[in-house]
Protein backbone atom coordinates (compact mmCIF):
# COMPACT_ATOMS: atom_id res chain seq x y z
CA UNK A 1 0.00 0.00 0.00
CA UNK A 2 1.51 3.63 -1.12
CA UNK A 3 -0.69 6.03 0.43
CA UNK A 4 -3.04 4.91 3.18
CA UNK A 5 -5.43 2.40 2.94
CA UNK A 6 -8.26 0.86 4.81
CA UNK A 7 -7.00 -1.55 7.35
CA UNK A 8 -9.96 -1.85 9.97
CA UNK A 9 -9.40 -5.76 11.13
CA UNK A 10 -6.34 -7.73 13.29
CA UNK A 11 -6.84 -11.60 14.64
CA UNK A 12 -5.18 -12.59 17.34
CA UNK A 13 -6.62 -16.10 17.66
CA UNK A 14 -4.26 -17.55 14.65
CA UNK A 15 -1.10 -16.02 15.89
CA UNK A 16 -1.63 -17.47 19.24
CA UNK A 17 -2.58 -21.06 17.76
CA UNK A 18 0.52 -20.59 15.86
CA UNK A 19 2.82 -19.10 18.57
CA UNK A 20 2.01 -22.45 20.83
CA UNK A 21 2.62 -24.87 18.14
CA UNK A 22 5.51 -22.44 17.10
CA UNK A 23 7.43 -22.67 20.42
CA UNK A 24 8.51 -26.42 20.12
CA UNK A 25 10.27 -25.05 17.01
CA UNK A 26 12.15 -22.35 17.72
CA UNK A 27 15.77 -22.29 19.08
CA UNK A 28 15.75 -20.66 22.38
CA UNK A 29 18.78 -18.38 21.19
CA UNK A 30 17.04 -16.92 18.60
CA UNK A 31 14.44 -16.25 21.87
CA UNK A 32 14.38 -12.58 23.11
CA UNK A 33 15.40 -11.69 26.76
CA UNK A 34 12.70 -12.41 29.04
CA UNK A 35 10.78 -9.42 29.97
CA UNK A 36 8.37 -9.18 32.25
CA UNK A 37 4.24 -9.70 31.36
CA UNK A 38 3.56 -6.56 33.08
CA UNK A 39 5.27 -3.98 30.85
CA UNK A 40 5.12 -3.11 27.49
CA UNK A 41 7.44 -3.15 24.78
CA UNK A 42 8.87 0.73 24.38
CA UNK A 43 8.83 1.47 20.76
CA UNK A 44 10.60 4.28 19.14
CA UNK A 45 9.28 4.48 15.74
CA UNK A 46 11.39 6.37 12.56
CA UNK A 47 9.79 8.05 10.01
CA UNK A 48 6.46 10.25 10.54
CA UNK A 49 5.15 10.36 7.27
CA UNK A 50 2.39 8.77 5.40
CA UNK A 51 2.48 5.11 6.90
CA UNK A 52 3.21 6.66 10.16
CA UNK A 53 -1.00 7.92 10.04
CA UNK A 54 -1.99 4.28 9.76
CA UNK A 55 0.80 2.94 12.15
CA UNK A 56 0.75 5.53 15.06
CA UNK A 57 -3.30 5.32 15.93
CA UNK A 58 -2.66 1.31 16.02
CA UNK A 59 0.31 1.00 17.67
CA UNK A 60 -0.92 3.77 20.33
CA UNK A 61 -4.05 1.59 20.89
CA UNK A 62 -1.95 -1.41 22.17
CA UNK A 63 -2.11 -3.32 24.95
CA UNK A 64 1.61 -4.85 24.29
CA UNK A 65 3.00 -1.11 23.16
CA UNK A 66 4.37 1.99 24.22
CA UNK A 67 5.65 4.17 21.60
CA UNK A 68 8.24 6.81 23.77
CA UNK A 69 9.60 8.18 20.93
CA UNK A 70 9.42 9.39 17.53
CA UNK A 71 12.18 10.67 14.73
CA UNK A 72 12.17 12.11 11.77
CA UNK A 73 14.93 13.97 9.74
CA UNK A 74 11.80 16.39 8.70
CA UNK A 75 11.73 17.63 12.32
CA UNK A 76 8.19 18.96 11.77
CA UNK A 77 6.54 15.46 11.53
CA UNK A 78 8.07 14.12 14.35
CA UNK A 79 6.87 17.38 16.06
CA UNK A 80 3.56 16.86 14.61
CA UNK A 81 2.84 13.05 15.19
CA UNK A 82 4.42 14.03 18.49
CA UNK A 83 1.18 16.36 19.37
CA UNK A 84 -1.06 14.31 17.67
CA UNK A 85 -0.33 11.53 19.88
CA UNK A 86 0.92 12.65 22.71
CA UNK A 87 4.97 11.44 22.38
CA UNK A 88 7.04 13.90 24.37
CA UNK A 89 10.21 12.71 22.72
CA UNK A 90 11.28 13.87 19.31
CA UNK A 91 14.52 13.79 17.08
CA UNK A 92 16.08 14.28 13.96
CA UNK A 93 18.51 11.94 13.79
CA UNK A 94 18.64 7.92 14.56
CA UNK A 95 21.62 8.60 16.77
CA UNK A 96 19.89 11.10 19.08
CA UNK A 97 16.90 8.98 19.33
CA UNK A 98 19.31 5.97 20.56
CA UNK A 99 20.89 8.19 22.73
CA UNK A 100 17.57 9.52 24.35
CA UNK A 101 14.72 8.05 26.19
CA UNK A 102 14.99 4.56 26.43
CA UNK A 103 13.35 1.71 24.05
CA UNK A 104 13.35 -1.96 23.30
CA UNK A 105 11.80 -1.96 19.61
CA UNK A 106 12.78 -0.10 16.23
CA UNK A 107 9.76 0.72 14.12
CA UNK A 108 11.72 1.71 10.73
CA UNK A 109 8.98 3.60 8.20
CA UNK A 110 11.69 5.43 6.57
CA UNK A 111 12.17 5.52 2.94
CA UNK A 112 12.83 2.12 1.40
CA UNK A 113 16.81 3.25 0.29
CA UNK A 114 17.43 3.79 3.95
CA UNK A 115 16.15 0.13 6.10
CA UNK A 116 19.00 -1.11 5.47
CA UNK A 117 21.45 1.40 7.44
CA UNK A 118 18.81 2.30 10.17
CA UNK A 119 18.16 -1.24 10.70
CA UNK A 120 22.21 -2.08 11.29
CA UNK A 121 22.40 1.15 13.50
CA UNK A 122 19.38 -0.03 15.67
CA UNK A 123 20.93 -3.78 15.94
CA UNK A 124 24.54 -2.45 17.23
CA UNK A 125 22.67 -0.74 19.74
CA UNK A 126 21.14 -3.63 21.01
CA UNK A 127 17.38 -2.64 19.97
CA UNK A 128 15.02 -5.35 18.32
CA UNK A 129 13.91 -4.25 14.98
CA UNK A 130 10.79 -4.12 13.23
CA UNK A 131 11.00 -2.65 9.39
CA UNK A 132 8.68 -1.91 6.80
CA UNK A 133 9.63 -3.49 3.75
CA UNK A 134 12.26 -4.08 2.49
CA UNK A 135 14.23 -5.33 5.08
CA UNK A 136 16.99 -3.85 3.17
CA UNK A 137 18.26 -3.34 0.05
CA UNK A 138 20.19 -5.88 -0.95
CA UNK A 139 19.92 -9.65 -0.27
CA UNK A 140 23.43 -9.56 1.08
CA UNK A 141 22.65 -6.49 3.30
CA UNK A 142 19.90 -8.58 4.49
CA UNK A 143 21.79 -11.51 5.06
CA UNK A 144 24.31 -9.81 7.07
CA UNK A 145 21.58 -8.12 9.51
CA UNK A 146 19.93 -10.96 10.35
CA UNK A 147 23.70 -12.43 11.39
CA UNK A 148 23.90 -9.17 13.58
CA UNK A 149 20.88 -9.62 15.19
CA UNK A 150 22.01 -12.99 15.54
CA UNK A 151 25.70 -12.08 17.33
CA UNK A 152 23.63 -9.46 19.66
CA UNK A 153 20.98 -11.71 20.90
CA UNK A 154 18.34 -9.36 18.90
CA UNK A 155 15.57 -10.05 16.73
CA UNK A 156 14.78 -8.17 13.61
CA UNK A 157 11.51 -9.00 11.62
CA UNK A 158 9.93 -7.06 8.40
CA UNK A 159 6.99 -6.42 6.52
CA UNK A 160 4.66 -7.17 5.50
CA UNK A 161 2.08 -9.01 7.67
CA UNK A 162 0.11 -10.97 5.35
CA UNK A 163 0.33 -14.52 6.84
CA UNK A 164 -1.47 -12.68 9.95
CA UNK A 165 -4.77 -12.92 7.89
CA UNK A 166 -7.80 -15.13 8.20
CA UNK A 167 -7.91 -15.69 4.70
CA UNK A 168 -4.30 -16.73 4.23
CA UNK A 169 -4.32 -19.34 7.00
CA UNK A 170 -7.91 -20.79 5.35
CA UNK A 171 -5.81 -21.25 2.21
CA UNK A 172 -2.71 -22.60 3.72
CA UNK A 173 -5.35 -24.92 5.37
CA UNK A 174 -7.13 -26.22 2.29
CA UNK A 175 -3.87 -26.81 0.66
CA UNK A 176 -2.30 -28.27 3.81
CA UNK A 177 -5.72 -30.78 3.43
CA UNK A 178 -5.25 -31.96 -0.09
CA UNK A 179 -8.22 -30.12 -1.07
CA UNK A 180 -7.21 -28.62 -4.65
CA UNK A 181 -5.64 -32.09 -5.54
CA UNK A 182 -2.08 -31.81 -7.21
CA UNK A 183 -1.06 -27.96 -7.26
CA UNK A 184 -0.22 -26.69 -10.34
CA UNK A 185 0.20 -22.81 -10.60
CA UNK A 186 -0.76 -19.75 -9.02
CA UNK A 187 -1.24 -15.99 -10.03
CA UNK A 188 -0.96 -12.71 -7.60
CA UNK A 189 -1.27 -9.02 -8.50
CA UNK A 190 -1.08 -5.63 -6.94
CA UNK A 191 -1.02 -2.48 -8.73
CA UNK A 192 -2.19 1.39 -8.65
CA UNK A 193 -0.71 4.12 -10.26
CA UNK A 194 1.96 5.31 -7.90
CA UNK A 195 2.51 7.12 -4.92
CA UNK A 196 2.61 11.02 -5.45
CA UNK A 197 4.75 12.30 -2.09
CA UNK A 198 7.85 10.71 -2.39
CA UNK A 199 10.33 10.29 -4.85
CA UNK A 200 12.56 7.22 -3.04
CA UNK A 201 9.78 5.17 -4.66
CA UNK A 202 11.36 5.87 -7.70
CA UNK A 203 14.95 6.07 -7.15
CA UNK A 204 17.30 3.25 -7.53
CA UNK A 205 16.15 0.02 -5.02
CA UNK A 206 12.73 1.64 -5.13
CA UNK A 207 10.08 0.20 -7.32
CA UNK A 208 6.87 -1.39 -7.33
CA UNK A 209 8.76 -4.42 -6.76
CA UNK A 210 9.30 -3.83 -2.99
CA UNK A 211 6.75 -1.57 -2.99
CA UNK A 212 3.82 -3.60 -4.13
CA UNK A 213 5.15 -6.96 -5.18
CA UNK A 214 6.64 -7.60 -2.02
CA UNK A 215 2.86 -8.40 -0.72
CA UNK A 216 1.78 -11.07 -3.15
CA UNK A 217 6.08 -12.93 -3.31
CA UNK A 218 5.35 -13.24 0.42
CA UNK A 219 2.06 -14.67 0.16
CA UNK A 220 2.50 -16.89 -2.73
CA UNK A 221 5.68 -18.14 -1.08
CA UNK A 222 3.99 -17.85 2.29
CA UNK A 223 1.00 -20.49 0.92
CA UNK A 224 3.42 -22.21 -1.74
CA UNK A 225 6.65 -22.57 -0.16
CA UNK A 226 10.16 -21.04 -0.77
CA UNK A 227 11.02 -20.49 -4.09
CA UNK A 228 13.77 -22.45 -5.78
CA UNK A 229 14.86 -19.85 -9.22
CA UNK A 230 13.14 -17.06 -10.67
CA UNK A 231 12.36 -15.79 -13.87
CA UNK A 232 11.51 -12.03 -14.98
CA UNK A 233 11.00 -9.24 -16.81
CA UNK A 234 10.60 -5.50 -15.49
CA UNK A 235 10.45 -1.90 -16.89
CA UNK A 236 9.73 1.57 -16.81
CA UNK A 237 6.50 2.45 -18.31
CA UNK A 238 6.37 6.12 -17.03
CA UNK A 239 9.89 7.53 -17.78
CA UNK A 240 9.62 11.06 -15.21
CA UNK A 241 7.06 11.69 -12.61
CA UNK A 242 6.13 14.86 -10.08
CA UNK A 243 6.52 14.21 -6.70
CA UNK A 244 5.90 16.07 -3.90
CA UNK A 245 8.87 16.20 -2.66
CA UNK A 246 11.44 16.95 -5.39
CA UNK A 247 9.36 18.06 -8.33
CA UNK A 248 9.93 16.25 -11.38
CA UNK A 249 12.08 12.97 -11.54
CA UNK A 250 13.62 10.88 -13.71
CA UNK A 251 12.15 7.08 -12.60
CA UNK A 252 15.14 4.87 -12.48
CA UNK A 253 13.61 1.87 -10.46
CA UNK A 254 11.35 -0.67 -12.27
CA UNK A 255 7.62 0.93 -12.54
CA UNK A 256 6.26 -2.69 -14.11
CA UNK A 257 6.95 -6.17 -13.56
CA UNK A 258 6.24 -9.82 -14.11
CA UNK A 259 7.89 -12.62 -12.07
CA UNK A 260 7.83 -16.87 -12.10
CA UNK A 261 8.84 -18.40 -9.65
CA UNK A 262 9.58 -22.47 -9.44
CA UNK A 263 8.31 -23.71 -6.20
CA UNK A 264 8.92 -27.37 -5.00
CA UNK A 265 7.43 -30.25 -7.07
CA UNK A 266 7.20 -28.07 -10.27
CA UNK A 267 4.72 -25.83 -8.77
CA UNK A 268 4.89 -22.58 -10.89
CA UNK A 269 3.61 -19.41 -9.69
CA UNK A 270 3.36 -15.47 -11.37
CA UNK A 271 3.07 -12.12 -9.99
CA UNK A 272 2.83 -9.11 -11.24
CA UNK A 273 3.34 -5.49 -10.11
CA UNK A 274 3.27 -2.03 -11.43
CA UNK A 275 2.69 1.64 -10.59
CA UNK A 276 0.70 2.17 -13.95
CA UNK A 277 -2.41 0.03 -13.36
CA UNK A 278 -6.00 2.06 -13.40
CA UNK A 279 -7.85 0.12 -10.33
CA UNK A 280 -12.01 0.85 -10.96
CA UNK A 281 -11.72 0.38 -7.07
CA UNK A 282 -9.29 2.79 -6.07
CA UNK A 283 -5.99 2.36 -3.89
CA UNK A 284 -8.04 1.02 -1.13
CA UNK A 285 -10.43 -1.66 -2.95
CA UNK A 286 -13.34 -0.13 -1.74
CA UNK A 287 -16.45 -2.56 -3.10
CA UNK A 288 -14.38 -4.59 -4.99
CA UNK A 289 -14.94 -8.29 -4.96
CA UNK A 290 -11.81 -9.51 -7.53
CA UNK A 291 -9.54 -12.05 -6.71
CA UNK A 292 -5.64 -10.83 -6.21
CA UNK A 293 -4.40 -14.49 -5.51
CA UNK A 294 -5.35 -17.84 -7.25
CA UNK A 295 -4.17 -20.98 -6.84
CA UNK A 296 -5.06 -23.73 -9.65
CA UNK A 297 -4.63 -27.70 -8.72
CA UNK A 298 -6.15 -30.85 -10.14
CA UNK A 299 -9.04 -31.50 -7.93
CA UNK A 300 -9.79 -27.99 -6.81
CA UNK A 301 -9.47 -23.66 -7.56
CA UNK A 302 -9.28 -20.86 -4.77
CA UNK A 303 -9.30 -17.48 -4.81
CA UNK A 304 -8.48 -15.18 -2.31
CA UNK A 305 -10.68 -11.87 -1.93
CA UNK A 306 -9.62 -8.56 -2.30
CA UNK A 307 -5.73 -7.65 -1.56
CA UNK A 308 -3.98 -9.83 0.12
CA UNK A 309 -2.98 -6.85 2.59
CA UNK A 310 -6.68 -6.34 3.66
CA UNK A 311 -8.45 -9.71 2.29
CA UNK A 312 -11.75 -10.51 3.28
CA UNK A 313 -12.70 -14.02 1.53
CA UNK A 314 -11.75 -17.38 0.00
CA UNK A 315 -13.67 -18.56 -2.75
CA UNK A 316 -13.15 -22.37 -3.36
CA UNK A 317 -14.63 -24.58 -6.17
CA UNK A 318 -14.07 -28.70 -6.13
CA UNK A 319 -14.77 -31.38 -8.26
CA UNK A 320 -17.16 -32.63 -5.44
CA UNK A 321 -18.42 -29.09 -4.96
CA UNK A 322 -17.90 -26.95 -8.36
CA UNK A 323 -20.37 -23.99 -7.76
CA UNK A 324 -17.73 -21.54 -6.09
CA UNK A 325 -18.38 -21.44 -1.95
CA UNK A 326 -17.11 -18.28 -0.04
CA UNK A 327 -15.22 -19.34 3.08
CA UNK A 328 -13.41 -17.18 5.75
CA UNK A 329 -15.41 -13.93 5.09
CA UNK A 330 -14.77 -12.91 8.85
CA UNK A 331 -11.55 -10.93 8.78
CA UNK A 332 -11.65 -10.77 12.95
CA UNK A 333 -9.03 -8.11 13.97
CA UNK A 334 -6.20 -8.44 11.39
CA UNK A 335 -4.82 -5.12 9.95
CA UNK A 336 -1.81 -5.14 7.41
CA UNK A 337 -0.21 -2.32 9.64
CA UNK A 338 -0.34 -4.78 12.80
CA UNK A 339 3.48 -6.20 11.80
CA UNK A 340 4.98 -4.23 15.00
CA UNK A 341 2.10 -4.96 17.50
CA UNK A 342 1.97 -8.47 17.18
CA UNK A 343 5.78 -8.85 16.98
CA UNK A 344 5.69 -6.76 20.32
CA UNK A 345 2.62 -9.22 21.55
CA UNK A 346 4.96 -12.21 20.95
CA UNK A 347 8.19 -10.63 22.71
CA UNK A 348 6.00 -10.51 25.47
CA UNK A 349 4.79 -13.95 25.48
CA UNK A 350 8.71 -15.08 24.22
CA UNK A 351 6.47 -16.65 21.40
CA UNK A 352 7.37 -17.34 18.08
CA UNK A 353 4.84 -14.73 15.76
CA UNK A 354 4.28 -16.31 12.14
CA UNK A 355 6.53 -13.23 10.59
CA UNK A 356 9.74 -14.32 10.50
CA UNK A 357 12.81 -12.77 9.22
CA UNK A 358 13.76 -15.68 7.15
CA UNK A 359 10.61 -15.20 5.25
CA UNK A 360 11.61 -11.83 3.98
CA UNK A 361 14.51 -12.34 3.51
CA UNK A 362 14.14 -15.22 1.05
CA UNK A 363 11.31 -12.36 -0.45
CA UNK A 364 14.36 -9.84 -0.62
CA UNK A 365 16.15 -12.46 -2.94
CA UNK A 366 13.99 -12.82 -5.20
CA UNK A 367 13.01 -9.52 -5.54
CA UNK A 368 16.81 -8.80 -6.12
CA UNK A 369 16.62 -12.22 -8.71
CA UNK A 370 14.44 -10.40 -10.46
CA UNK A 371 16.28 -7.30 -11.33
CA UNK A 372 19.23 -9.64 -12.03
CA UNK A 373 16.90 -11.76 -14.41
CA UNK A 374 15.84 -8.83 -16.22
CA UNK A 375 19.44 -7.71 -16.49
CA UNK A 376 20.77 -10.87 -17.80
CA UNK A 377 17.73 -12.63 -19.45
CA UNK A 378 18.91 -15.39 -17.60
CA UNK A 379 16.59 -18.01 -15.02
CA UNK A 380 18.74 -17.26 -11.32
CA UNK A 381 18.81 -19.96 -8.84
CA UNK A 382 18.04 -18.44 -4.83
CA UNK A 383 19.54 -19.87 -2.01
CA UNK A 384 17.74 -19.10 0.72
CA UNK A 385 14.84 -20.77 2.42
CA UNK A 386 12.35 -20.25 5.18
CA UNK A 387 10.56 -22.67 7.98
CA UNK A 388 7.53 -23.47 5.95
CA UNK A 389 4.48 -24.43 6.37
CA UNK A 390 3.92 -21.09 8.45
CA UNK A 391 0.69 -22.51 9.35
CA UNK A 392 0.83 -25.80 10.96
CA UNK A 393 -1.78 -28.45 12.19
N1 LIG B 1 2.44 5.03 2.69
C1 LIG B 1 1.85 3.84 2.79
O1 LIG B 1 0.63 3.68 2.71
C2 LIG B 1 2.69 2.63 3.05
C3 LIG B 1 2.01 1.42 3.29
C4 LIG B 1 2.75 0.30 3.61
C5 LIG B 1 4.13 0.40 3.68
N2 LIG B 1 4.76 1.58 3.41
C6 LIG B 1 6.23 1.62 3.51
O2 LIG B 1 6.56 2.51 4.57
C7 LIG B 1 7.81 3.14 4.31
C8 LIG B 1 7.62 4.65 4.34
O3 LIG B 1 6.69 5.03 3.34
P1 LIG B 1 5.89 6.40 3.43
O4 LIG B 1 4.87 6.34 2.35
O5 LIG B 1 5.45 6.63 4.83
O6 LIG B 1 7.04 7.43 3.02
P2 LIG B 1 7.11 8.97 3.39
O7 LIG B 1 8.05 9.61 2.45
O8 LIG B 1 5.75 9.54 3.51
O9 LIG B 1 7.76 8.95 4.85
C9 LIG B 1 9.09 8.57 5.10
C10 LIG B 1 9.61 9.43 6.24
O10 LIG B 1 10.88 8.94 6.67
C11 LIG B 1 11.70 10.06 6.95
N3 LIG B 1 13.11 9.62 6.87
C12 LIG B 1 13.73 9.10 5.81
N4 LIG B 1 15.01 8.78 6.12
C13 LIG B 1 15.19 9.12 7.41
C14 LIG B 1 16.29 9.02 8.30
N5 LIG B 1 17.47 8.53 7.91
N6 LIG B 1 16.11 9.46 9.56
C15 LIG B 1 14.93 9.97 9.97
N7 LIG B 1 13.85 10.09 9.17
C16 LIG B 1 13.97 9.66 7.89
C17 LIG B 1 11.33 11.09 5.90
O11 LIG B 1 11.71 12.40 6.27
C18 LIG B 1 9.82 10.90 5.82
O12 LIG B 1 9.12 11.74 6.71
C19 LIG B 1 8.27 2.60 2.96
O13 LIG B 1 9.08 1.48 3.19
C20 LIG B 1 6.97 2.16 2.30
O14 LIG B 1 7.20 1.14 1.35
C21 LIG B 1 4.07 2.69 3.11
Amino acid sequence: MSSDPMGVRRREFLTQAASASALVLVSPAFLPAALPQSRRIRVGLIGCGSVSRMYLPHLTKSPHVEVVSLCDRKSERAASRGDEFQIAARYDSIEQMLGGEPFDLLVNLTDMQEHGKLNRTALLADRHVWSEKPLANTYREGKSLLELAKQRGKRIWGAPAVVNSPQFAEMARLLRDGRLGRVAAAHAHYGHTGPSWSAFFYEEFGGSLPDLGVYNLATLTGLLGPAKSVVAMTSIITPTRTVDDKGKIEVQAEDNAMVLLEHQNGVLSHVQCGFNYFDPYGHEGDGQDRPTISIWGSRGTMHMIGYDWAPFAVELATVEQPAPVRLATDTADYVWEEGASVIAKHMLAESEPLISAHHALHVLEIMEAARDSQTSGQRVTLESTFSWPIIRP
